[in-house]
């Protein structure tokens, strides 16, 4: 069979479904061409399937005849002929770890007909269901129940509510772990006979072979989804005197009277909220210039600010010089504001970040590169340096994020078992700390916009002009959007608000469609909700909010 190629342009200026299908069909038309997809004008891309001898130059002068500007983004081979390239002995695809990754994996190859192994070496289900997402965002909730219900009305408050029944909350948790660890993983699994769940600890022995439990296995491809594990910055006196990571201050089995955080990024300030509100004594140390440094600096100082309302203290530019055990407590040396200080506590959490868990997996040996984080290098379509090995997850380095992960595995199994040549995008990735008000945001900060060399407009809408957060009684928080200033389209929503987390959604179909801030404005927004604060938020472009009369565009 002739060879074929799918070829993806994107195309700048298409305006509407007409325009859409102008750009379809000028493309239908080039020599060679089968097929052309513009899923939606919003996405300014299109996807050509054609011959091999299929020319570039052509599939542009197509576009460009029908008044688009277009470049190619991607061109691969399409493989025809068996279903899947290379068959293994046993199985056509295994799969290295048993968390959201590689269950997506496996779940995607086996809807494609495939025969799959996955192997996990300790608990089925990775760290978002058993160490992560769930148990955190479960006694995130308990927390702030507790602390709403002692603080009904809770701006301007003065003190810490009391310590609540800690061990019956942990252990409502694990409940909720366990239930969600067997509806989601265990039980999922076995809707799919094809899949075949191996416990042990793999390796990978060669270009295109896995060692487990001493039986080596020639799998047709090979998927590394292997997560990540906290990681400490090597501070002295550190090891000697231990400290918590994440996974174990979520199973604590009593309180301490005092906690020092390390790090103000989304575990330490998570984490140190939660702990606050159940009556724990706070103190968050962070290196760098600001908390949730990769947050818009709007929302970092309003957090700061909200945190230490809490009694939280929070100390940035901090210098961390050894960490040692007296007297049964934790004693951290650091430098805070240019003056030292011995920080003391009952528990010592670290929330400096995770790496990959590639250790000790035979990457070399298989000829599959990692970088210095331990990340396993993948290209645009998550296949690594060997080409029967592909990567997918946390295994990958940042954006560390459950959703990523599952999306990745998917497209990973695909493109290793079709060869369909599907592309990893990560544009228009919305993310949330779970924060008490929340953090979420979407797209560029105005910082990476500018460094990015675009010309830029921002607006900031405090919630003290959101009638939500008014009738709420909680105005705790900041809108923030950036656009783009020539076009107005919105290249950024970054938003610390109640339900932030819900409000981004929004924008993301906002910032993925090239949507503009007129747009926003110009589309409904229900009275007395957060989202409308979006809408509001676009006003603030052009008018005074607060000149305004209520739901006034
Ligand atoms: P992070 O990268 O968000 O934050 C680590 C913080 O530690 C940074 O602010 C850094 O400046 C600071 N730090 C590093 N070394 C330090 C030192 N020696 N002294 C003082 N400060 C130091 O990492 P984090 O919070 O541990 O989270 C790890 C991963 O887990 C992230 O990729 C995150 O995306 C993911 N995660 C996501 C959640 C969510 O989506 N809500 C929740 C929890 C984790």
């Amino acid at each position: 069979m002739a060879e074929r190629v799918q070829v993806t342009l994107d195309v700048q200026g298409m305006t509407c479904d007409g325009c859409a299908a102008h750009v379809e069909k000028a493309i239908r038309g080039v020599t060679d061409v089968e097929e052309a997809n513009v899923p939606s004008w919003r996405a300014g891309r299109v996807t050509v399937t054609a011959g091999a001898s299929v020319h570039h130059d052509a599939l542009i002068e197509a576009v460009e005849g029908a008044g688009y500007r277009a470049q190619v983004r991607d061109r691969r081979a399409v493989r025809e002929g068996q279903k899947f390239p290379s068959r293994g002995e046993t199985y056509d695809l295994m799969v290295v770890g048993g968390g959201s990754a590689a269950f997506a994996a496996a779940i995607k190859a086996a809807e494609l007909g495939a025969k799959v192994g996955l192997i996990e070496a300790g608990t089925i289900g990775g760290t978002c269901v058993n160490v992560g997402c769930v148990p955190s965002k479960t006694l995130i909730k308990a927390a702030e129940l507790c602390y709403r219900s002692a603080y009904p009305r809770f701006e301007g408050l003065t003190a810490c509510p009391p310590p609540s029944d800690w061990q019956r909350v942990i252990q409502q948790k694990d409940e909720l772990v366990a239930a969600l660890r067997q509806g989601k993983y265990v039980d999922v699994m076995k809707i799919y006979p094809s899949i075949t769940l191996i416990q042990g600890r793999a390796r990978l022995t060669g270009a295109k072979a896995i060692s487990v439990n001493g039986v080596t296995h020639r799998p047709g491809k090979i998927l590394v989804a292997t997560g990540s594990l906290p990681w400490a910055p090597p501070i002295p006196g550190l090891a000697e005197a231990g400290f918590l990571d994440s996974t174990e201050a979520l199973s604590l089995a009593s309180l301490p009277q005092s906690l020092v955080v390390i790090g103000a990024g989304v575990i330490g300030l998570e984490l140190g909220q939660l702990f606050a509100r159940f009556g724990v004594r706070v103190m968050i140390l962070e290196g760098g210039p600001h908390v949730a440094g990769a947050e818009e600096p709007e929302i970092g100082r309003a957090l700061t600010q909200y945190l230490g309302e809490e009694k939280i203290r929070l100390c940035t530019g901090v210098r961390i010089e050894r960490v040692e055990r007296v007297g049964g407590e934790y004693a951290v040396h650091a430098v805070i504001d240019d003056k030292p200080e011995v920080c003391r506590a009952e528990q010592l959490l670290l929330a400096t970040g995770r790496r990959p868990n590639t250790a000790d997996l035979g990457l070399a040996e298989a000829g599959v590169e990692v970088g210095p984080h331990g990340e396993v290098k993948v290209d645009q379509h998550l296949q690594t340096a060997n080409p029967d090995v592909y990567a997918a997850g946390d295994c990958i380095g940042e954006p560390m994020l459950v959703y990523v992960a599952a999306y990745g595995g998917g497209l990973a199994a695909e493109n290793a078992l079709t060869g369909t040549g599907r592309v990893y995008d990560l544009s228009a990735l919305p993310h949330v700390i779970f924060t008490d008000p929340q953090v979420a945001s979407v797209g560029l900060t105005e910082r990476a916009a500018k460094a990015a060399g675009k010309a830029v407009k921002t607006a900031v809408l405090s919630l003290k002009d959101v009638p939500r957060a008014l009738a709420a009684r909680n105005t705790r928080g900041v809108f923030k959007l950036v656009a783009d200033q020539e076009t107005g389209k919105l290249l950024g929503a970054h938003i610390l608000a109640d339900d932030a987390g819900e409000v981004i959604q929004a924008a993301t179909l906002a910032v993925r469609f090239g949507l503009r801030v007129q747009d926003l404005v110009e589309t409904f927004h229900p009275y007395l909700t957060m989202a409308e604060g979006l809408k509001l938020a676009a006003l603030t472009f052009d008018k005074d909010v607060a000149k305004l009369s209520c739901c006034a565009a």
